[in-house]
């Protein structure tokens, strides 16, 4: 794991509590050198790994915790940082889980899946972790050429950028099938986050909505993607192949 913040930490908690997962190392700056079991306190499951003899202390840097081996690094730390984590991942043969969600990762990801592909690994960048959003992307794709133009409505709190980049990603997708599309964002309180697609075909119309209240939905979409990369190669963008 590189990163243990708002969405890093509930994804190492899963880990520890997933007993198809091992956890092998973490990277935190912040909290390098700390016992895993004192950064996350008592009932975290921590405490499995020191049961299980391996007192699992925090590396400063992502180097560090891959050198404990390691099938799949996860990283949820920034989008310049991940991927120097990557480039070092894979170098070392190690599987990567790119969860950073940012315009200017898509540069990048051309070095990222040549190197892959010599070593035989994956890089999944994942910007939107939810399964839920995988199966809209999934349903649009198969609607759109049965439809005359859509609509993306996405929903979100009043300072979140627009339109959200999942909401960019579907239209992209949209319009490659040269669907007319709109798009739309509309920014109110709270922290709940939708994505809708209203599809019109004459007199008809049909309507998928995605939305995630918390981060739950990425984590659990998180384990099911590490699950998932081994034995992958190259490139895998979003989260279908993972379905
Ligand atoms: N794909 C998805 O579905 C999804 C969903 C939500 C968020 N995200 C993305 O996931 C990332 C993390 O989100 P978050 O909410 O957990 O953010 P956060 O709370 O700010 O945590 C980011 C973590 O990254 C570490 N970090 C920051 N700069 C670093 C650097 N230069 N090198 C190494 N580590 C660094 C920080 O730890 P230290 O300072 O201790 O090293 C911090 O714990 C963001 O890029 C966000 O956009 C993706």
């Amino acid at each position: 794991m590189a990163g243990m913040g708002g969405l890093g930490t509930p994804i190492v908690q899963a880990v520890l509590h997933d007993p198809g997962l091992r956890l092998t190392g973490v990277a935190s700056r912040s909290r390098a050198g700390m016992p895993l079991t004192a950064a996350l306190g008592a009932g975290s499951g921590a405490e499995a790994v020191r049961g299980s003899g391996i007192e699992l202390r925090i590396s400063a840097d992502t180097e560090t915790a891959l050198r404990a081996g390691a099938d799949v690094l996860v990283d949820v730390t920034t989008p310049r940082a991940g991927i120097a984590h990557a480039t070092a991942a894979l170098d070392q043969g190690v599987n990567v889980l790119l969860a950073a969600t940012s315009a200017g990762t898509e540069s990048s990801l051309g070095a990222l899946e040549a190197l892959a592909r010599t070593r035989g690994k994956a890089l999944a960048w994942v910007p939107n972790l939810s399964l839920t959003c995988a199966l809209l992307e999934r349903s649009l794709a198969g609607a759109a050429p049965w439809a005359d133009r859509v609509e993306l409505i996405d929903h979100a709190g009043p300072h979140v950028h627009a339109p959200l980049h999942t909401t960019a990603s579907l239209a992209g997708i949209c319009r490659a099938a040269g669907l007319p599309t709109e798009v739309r964002s509309i920014r109110e309180g709270g922290r709940y986050s939708a994505v809708r697609a209203v599809l019109h075909r004459g007199a008809e119309s049909l309507e998928l909505q995605h939305a995630t209240p918390d981060s739950e939905a990425y984590v659990t979409g998180a384990l099911h993607a590490v699950r998932q990369l081994p034995g992958r190669n190259g490139l895998l963008r979003g989260m279908t192949w993972a379905l």
